[in-house]
C-alpha cells in the first residue's frame, strides 16, 4: 500500500494543486503522484494539463483530475471548492501555487490586470484554504502549502509593485493559520524559493535579462524546491526557505534595515536594467 493510502487508512491521499500546468505547481504533481497520492490538477493550459497529468498517471497516480480554469476570475476558487465538495473529491493536501509576477509597471498596467493579479495570488489562496480546510480538520489530517516567495521578505521592486507585498501577506496569512490550526493534525507552511527554473521568466518576459544576470548557481530546480517545501509541510514549518543561498538571503534581510534594503533593491533594478 502507497504511503499516502496508509496513512488515509486505505482511501488514496487526494491533493490539489494550483498552477500544476508547469514549474513549481508540476513538480509537486509529479512528487505527490510518485508517493501514491491522486491529484486534482487545476490551471488554464489543459494541453499542459494533460501532459502534467500523463506523467502523474505513469508515476502512480491512483486517480488525476484535470480541471482546466482561469483562477483570476471572480468567484473562480470558490466555483472550485464547492464543486470539489459537491462531488466529495476534499483535498487532504492544498497547494496554493498558481501565480506570475509583472514587470510593465504599476502605472503602466491596466488596473483590470491588478485586480486579477490580486484575485488570483490573493483571493484564491484565501478562499480555497477558507472552504477545503474543515473538512481537513474534521480528519485530522491536512497540509497547506502556500508557494510565496523570496521577494516576500525584501522591499517591493519598482515595476512589479504588488508581488512582493503579495508575497508577504502569504507569509504572515500562512503563519496565522499555521497558529489557529495547531494540533488539528492540519499543517500550514509557506514555501519561499528565489530564483527557480521555471516558466515563470519566461511569462514575465524576463528571461534574457535574468539569465545574464544570475549565474547557474543561484538558481534551483523546480524538484529541488518542491522536495524541500514537501519535507517542511510534513515538519509543520511556519516558513520553508529551500537552498542555502536564499536561506541566506533571508536570515540578512529580516536584520538589515530598510534604507539599506531599499538600496540594495534599487541598485539591482538599475543592473536589470543595463543588460
Ligand atoms: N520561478 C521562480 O523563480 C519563483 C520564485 C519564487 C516564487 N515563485 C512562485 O512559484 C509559483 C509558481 O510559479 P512557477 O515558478 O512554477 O511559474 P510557472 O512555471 O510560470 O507556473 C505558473 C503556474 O501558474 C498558472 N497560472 C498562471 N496564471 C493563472 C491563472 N490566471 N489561473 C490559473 N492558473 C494560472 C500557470 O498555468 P497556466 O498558464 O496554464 O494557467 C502555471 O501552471 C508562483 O506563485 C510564483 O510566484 C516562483
Amino acid at each position: 500500500m502507497s504511503e499516502a493510502a496508509e496513512r488515509a487508512g486505505g482511501r488514496p491521499k487526494v491533493a490539489l494543486i494550483t498552477g500544476a500546468s508547469a514549474g513549481i505547481g508540476a513538480a509537486f504533481a509529479t512528487l505527490l503522484a510518485s508517493q501514491g497520492w491522486s491529484v486534482i490538477l487545476t490551471a488554464r493550459r489543459e494541453i499542459q494539463l494533460e501532459f502534467v497529468a500523463s506523467e502523474c498517471r505513469r508515476l502512480g497516480a491512483p486517480k488525476v483530475w484535470k480541471i482546466p480554469l482561469d483562477l483570476s476570475l471572480p468567484k473562480a476558487p470558490e466555483a472550485l471548492a464547492l464543486a470539489l465538495i459537491a462531488e466529495r473529491a476534499i483535498p487532504d493536501a492544498l497547494i496554493n501555487n498558481a501565480g506570475y509576477s509583472r514587470t510593465d509597471g504599476f502605472l503602466s498596467s491596466a488596473p483590470e490586470a491588478h485586480d486579477a493579479m490580486l484575485r488570483l495570488m490573493l483571493q484564491a489562496p484565501v478562499t480555497l484554504s477558507r472552504l477545503l480546510a474543515p473538512a481537513m480538520v474534521e480528519r485530522g489530517y491536512g497540509r497547506i502549502v502556500n508557494v510565496a516567495s523570496l521577494a516576500g521578505f525584501l522591499p517591493a521592486t519598482g515595476g512589479d509593485t504588488l508581488y512582493g507585498p503579495i508575497k508577504s501577506f502569504l507569509i504572515r496569512a500562512s503563519r496565522g493559520l499555521n497558529l489557529e490550526l495547531q494540533g488539528t493534525g492540519v499543517h500550514v507552511s509557506a514555501l519561499c524559493p528565489g530564483y527557480t527554473l521555471t516558466e515563470f521568466h519566461d511569462a514575465n518576459g524576463s528571461r534574457d535579462q535574468v539569465s545574464r544576470a544570475y549565474p547557474d548557481w543561484m538558481w534551483m530546480t523546480a524538484e529541488a524546491v518542491v522536495a524541500a517545501g514537501w519535507r517542511g509541510v510534513e515538519a509543520n514549518r511556519l516558513v520553508v526557505v529551500p537552498g542555502l543561498l536564499n536561506k541566506t538571503v533571508a536570515a540578512v534581510s529580516a536584520v538589515l534595515p530598510e534604507p539599506l534594503a531599499m538600496a540594495m533593491v534599487k541598485s539591482q533594478a538599475r543592473r536589470l536594467k543595463r543588460l
